[in-house]
């Protein structure tokens, strides 16, 4: 395995990029899950080991890897995952990542707990944003971020549902970025992170303003530091939240309504009964309860259920366009990303991330000719062994 990498092809490249870029307790909260981990590498295993079907001679010489989602035309059948905090990994990190995505042709999807605010966001770039809401307790912030939402232009309301409590990560507890650790931990960590990484200090430490929360900012008293934001988080997310309260979202938000983090049959169509426009099947990337099967292992049970009825994407261990390609054969209309995008922004600034994008989309298109499609809506279960 050589140790110099000149150009990065897979997303294992721009990991090791960022792992070298980024402060130890940055990479590990980006690049960690929750306790063991064990459901973080699941959610890749089980894209791997889905076998292609490979077939021949079936004239592929004209292909699309074009869909459609929620009325707007995609490059290819994928969006950025919300990833809180992406404005600490790379300069403006919220701002680039729609600034790219928008180039490039696919949706991206802010998350609440961001760096960069939703109008900051907004005005970067072109394209399809969509906005992730954690319910708080104050339901005056809730209701105001989704006016700024919709008012900033945002097309899709993504519903975080997995996230009642904060999982525990472990390598978030040795770093002291969460739980345990008094304030000196924290200062002489960010010392220590500023003088090994100077690179990252200079231009995202120093040049990114990374400490202010700019979404929440109008809502958090006296926060000046990371530590102040987590703790309103920690404090802020609604536990007691369930589905009587999406009559209420319903009424701030006329546009599509998506739910993010369902793993069961059941709650899929429970969602689609109080009239969920989307569904993401995800496990919250591994981060909140280890143990669950992987995201992609649950997409045919929960597409038996509701396909046809609802839109369905996935996220979760999409590490390729190969897995994109899976995701479709088994029934989502599209995937979604989340470390991957922050590897590359993180390691390589927006040009990586622009040519990630353009790897996942070259392998999508390799793979459909290699299965035998041209069109996105002709990949079926018999691309797949
Ligand atoms: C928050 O969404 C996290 O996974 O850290």
């Amino acid at each position: 395995m050589p140790t110099l990498t000149l150009a990065p092809a897979s997303v294992t490249d721009y990991r090791r990029l960022a792992e070298r870029r980024l402060p130890r307790f940055l990479f590990d909260y980006l690049d960690g899950g929750a306790y063991a981990e064990v459901t973080l590498a699941r959610n890749v295993r089980d894209f791997e080991r889905l076998e292609l079907h490979q077939r021949i001679l079936r004239d592929v010489s004209a292909r699309s890897a074009k869909t459609h989602l929620f009325g707007a035309e995609l490059t290819l059948p994928l969006a950025l995952s919300p990833v809180g905090l992406s404005g600490m990994m790379a300069r403006r990190g919220e701002a680039a990542a729609r600034r790219i995505a928008g180039v490039f042709g696919i949706p991206y999807c802010l998350s609440t707990l961001s760096v960069c605010s939703v109008e900051e966001t907004a005005a970067a770039g072109t394209g399809p944003l969509w906005f992730q809401l954690y319910m708080l307790r104050d339901r005056g912030a809730c209701a105001d971020l989704i006016r700024r939402a919709r008012e900033a232009g945002a097309s899709v309301l993504v519903l975080t549902v997995d996230l009642p409590v904060v999982g525990t990560r472990y390598r978030d507890v040795r770093n002291t970025m969460s739980g345990g650790g008094g304030s000196w931990a924290r200062l002489r960590r960010g010392l220590i992170s500023y003088a090994l990484h100077p690179g990252w200090a200079l231009e995202v430490g120093l040049g990114g303003k990374p400490h202010i929360l700019g979404n929440v900012a109008p809502y958090v008293k006296d926060a000046t530091t990371p530590a102040d934001f987590s703790a309103w988080a920690n404090a802020s997310l609604d536990p007691s939240v369930s589905w009587a309260d999406l009559a209420w979202i319903r009424a701030q938000w006329p546009g599509p309504l998506v739910i993010k983090g369902i793993l069961s049959p059941e709650d899929a169509q429970e969602a689609v009964r109080h009239g969920a426009d989307g569904i993401i099947v995800s496990n919250h990337g591994g981060r909140q309860l280890d143990g669950v099967a992987s995201s992609i292992s649950m997409l045919p049970r929960i597409a038996e259920k509701v396909s046809g009825q609802t839109t369905l994407i996935v996220d979760g261990g999409v590490r390729s366009g190969q897995d994109v390609l899976k995701s479709l054969a088994l029934g989502a209309n599209a995937a979604m990303i989340g470390r991957p995008w922050v590897y590359a922004l993180a390691g390589a600034g927006e040009a990586g991330l622009h040519a990630q994008l353009n790897a996942f989309l070259g392998e999508f298109s390799v793979s459909m000719a290699l299965t035998g499609v041209t069109r996105t809506d002709q990949i079926k279960r018999a691309v797949l062994d």
